[in-house]
C-alpha cells in the first residue's frame, strides 16, 4: 500500500467550540434588513413572533466569535467532525497537477450540512420552552435535518415541503415521519399562504416558507425555522471550514480556490466564511467560486434589491440578489438550490468581489457528478453537483497554467434519495431550462417597494 493519505479525521474533542461570526468583518456600510410596513431597519421585536431570542442574538450579533452550547456540541458527537478528503482518484482521471480536497458533510443522519444548524435551532427552542417547530424543505434535506434536530431535543416537527419534491421523493418524507415529523404537500389547504397559491401545484421554497411562516405566527406555542439565507444559519454552518481549515494543515495544504454550490446560502457560507475572514483582514489571497444553476441564476442575473424571504410577504426585507420573491422556479430536480434569493451576508461578499459566481446546466452538472461517483465512489447529491462542475473548471485551469494549484471542494450531500433525477440523467430526459431576460423584467417590476441599496 501506498503511503498517500486519503482521508484527514479529527477526534471528537476537535469539535469546534465556536462559530465564526463574519458580520463585523464585512466590507461596506451594514445594510440592515426592513421592516415592510415601515421600511425601518428590522430589529429583534419584528422577530421575536417567529424566533426564539437565542437565535435573534446569534442573528444580531457583532462578536467575532459565538460559543457553542455544550448540548449542541454533544448532538454535534453523532457525525462530527466530518472528513476531508484528498480526491487523488479524481486529479488522475482529470489529468490535473490541482490538488483536489472534498469536506463531506453528507456523512450526517440526514446526509447533508443541514443538521449544522437544525440542531443548534431546536436547541434554543427547546430552551425557550417552544413545543412546536414549522419549517419548509424543498428536496427535503432541511425537512430532514429539523425532523432529526426535533427528535433529539424532544419537539415536534412539521414540515411544508415543495410539492414537486414531495411527489418526486416519498422517501424523504418516510424519512422525517420516522424522525417524529408531519409532513405537508406545499401549497397545502392548511394555511391561508397556500389557499392562495394553489395555481401553483408544483410549489416552490418561497411559498413553503409563507405556509410555514403563517404557522408559526399564527400559533404562540409554534415557532419557525429556516434553513439557510439568515446570519445565524451561516454562523452556524461554519463548522465546516473550522474543521476543513484543520484538517487541510494536517495535510500541509493552504487552499488556492474554494468551491461550493449556493441555494441560499449556507453551506457554501460555512466552508468559506473561516477562509474569507482571512482574506478580509489581509491573511490570505484564497478565491472563492460560488456555483448555481442557471435554471435559479440568483447570484449570476438577480437584481441587488431589498425583498421578501418568502412568496406571500410576511418576512423582513432582505438586502440580496432576488428573482423576485413571486419566483416559481421550473420543476428541475436539484430541488435545495431553487431559492428566488441569497444569503444577505453572501451576497454582499459577492457585491465587493471577494466572491465569484457561476452558473451551470444541470446535465452538464450531472455528468460531472457521475464522473466523481465512478472515481471517488460517493454519489453527490445533485445540489453539490454544480459546485463539482466548477470544480472541473478550476481543475482545467490549473492544467492549462501548468500550477499545482490546491482545490477545496464543499460536498454538502449525498444524493441517494435523489436516484430518481440520476435515472433521468441516464435516459437522457433531463432538461436544461434557461431563465430569460423576460422572465427577469417581470420579476423586477414585482419588487416590493423599497429604499435602493447604495
Ligand atoms: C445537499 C445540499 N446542498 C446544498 C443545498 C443548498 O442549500 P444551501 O445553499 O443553504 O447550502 C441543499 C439544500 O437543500 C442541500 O440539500
Amino acid at each position: 500500500m501506498s503511503d498517500e493519505q486519503v482521508k484527514y479525521t479529527l477526534p471528537e474533542s476537535e469539535i469546534p467550540t465556536h462559530w465564526v461570526n463574519l458580520l463585523p468583518d464585512l466590507p461596506g456600510d451594514p445594510i440592515p434588513p426592513l421592516n415592510p410596513q415601515t421600511q425601518e431597519p428590522a430589529g429583534p421585536d419584528d422577530l421575536t413572533p417567529i424566533f426564539p431570542m437565542g437565535l435573534i442574538q446569534q442573528e444580531v450579533s457583532p462578536e467575532p466569535e459565538v460559543e457553542i452550547p455544550e448540548e449542541v456540541r454533544e448532538a454535534y458527537k453523532l457525525y462530527r467532525p466530518t472528513p476531508l478528503f484528498r480526491a487523488r482518484r479524481l486529479e488522475r482521471a482529470l489529468d490535473t497537477p490541482a490538488h483536489i480536497y472534498f469536506k463531506y458533510e453528507g456523512v450526517s443522519p440526514a446526509g447533508s450540512h443541514k443538521p449544522n444548524s437544525a440542531i443548534p435551532q431546536a436547541y434554543e427552542n427547546a430552551q425557550a420552552g417552544v413545543r412546536k417547530l414549522a419549517t419548509e424543505t424543498g428536496a427535503g434535506q432541511w425537512g430532514s435535518a429539523l425532523a432529526l434536530a426535533c427528535s433529539l431535543f424532544g419537539i415536534e416537527c412539521e414540515v411544508f415541503m415543495v410539492g414537486a419534491s414531495y411527489d418526486q421523493k416519498p422517501y424523504r418524507r418516510a424519512m422525517m415521519e420516522t424522525w417524529g415529523a408531519t409532513v405537508h404537500r406545499s401549497p397545502s389547504n392548511l394555511t391561508q399562504a397556500g389557499q392562495s397559491q394553489q395555481s401553483h401545484p408544483t410549489g416552490s421554497l418561497g411559498i413553503a416558507i409563507s405556509e410555514a411562516v403563517e404557522v408559526a405566527a399564527t400559533n404562540d406555542d409554534t415557532n419557525y425555522a429556516l434553513g439557510s439565507v439568515l446570519n445565524h444559519v451561516c454562523l452556524h454552518q461554519t463548522v465546516i471550514g473550522q474543521e476543513a481549515m484543520a484538517q487541510m494543515a494536517m495535510a500541509g495544504e493552504e487552499p488556492d480556490v474554494v468551491v461550493g454550490c449556493v441555494g441560499g446560502g449556507s453551506n457554501f457560507a460555512g466552508l468559506t466564511f473561516p477562509f474569507v475572514r482571512r482574506v478580509l483582514r489581509g491573511e490570505a489571497r484564497t478565491r472563492f467560486v460560488a456555483a448555481e444553476p442557471s435554471a435559479c441564476p440568483t447570484l449570476t442575473r438577480g437584481a441587488y434589491r431589498y425583498d421578501f424571504g418568502d412568496t406571500v410577504g410576511m418576512t423582513p426585507l432582505l438586502p440580496m440578489y432576488t428573482l423576485g420573491h413571486d419566483f416559481v422556479p421550473p420543476p428541475m430536480h436539484a430541488g435545495g438550490l431553487r431559492y428566488h434569493g441569497d444569503a444577505p451576508m453572501l451576497c454582499g461578499l459577492v457585491r465587493h468581489g471577494v466572491i465569484e459566481a457561476r452558473a451551470y446546466g444541470q446535465n452538464t452538472s450531472f455528468e460531472a457528478a457521475v464522473r466523481f461517483a465512478r472515481t471517488e465512489g460517493i454519489v453527490p447529491g445533485p445540489e453539490p453537483a454544480h459546485a463539482i462542475r466548477a470544480l472541473f473548471d478550476e481543475a482545467e485551469a490549473a492544467k492549462q497554467a501548468g500550477e499545482a494549484r490546491v482545490i477545496l471542494l464543499g460536498l454538502s450531500g449525498h444524493g441517494h434519495f435523489d436516484m430518481a433525477a440520476y435515472d433521468a440523467y441516464h435516459a437522457g430526459r433531463l432538461e436544461d431550462v434557461e431563465f430569460s431576460e423576460a422572465d427577469m423584467e417581470a420579476a423586477l417590476e414585482r419588487l416590493p417597494e423599497a429604499p435602493a441599496i447604495a
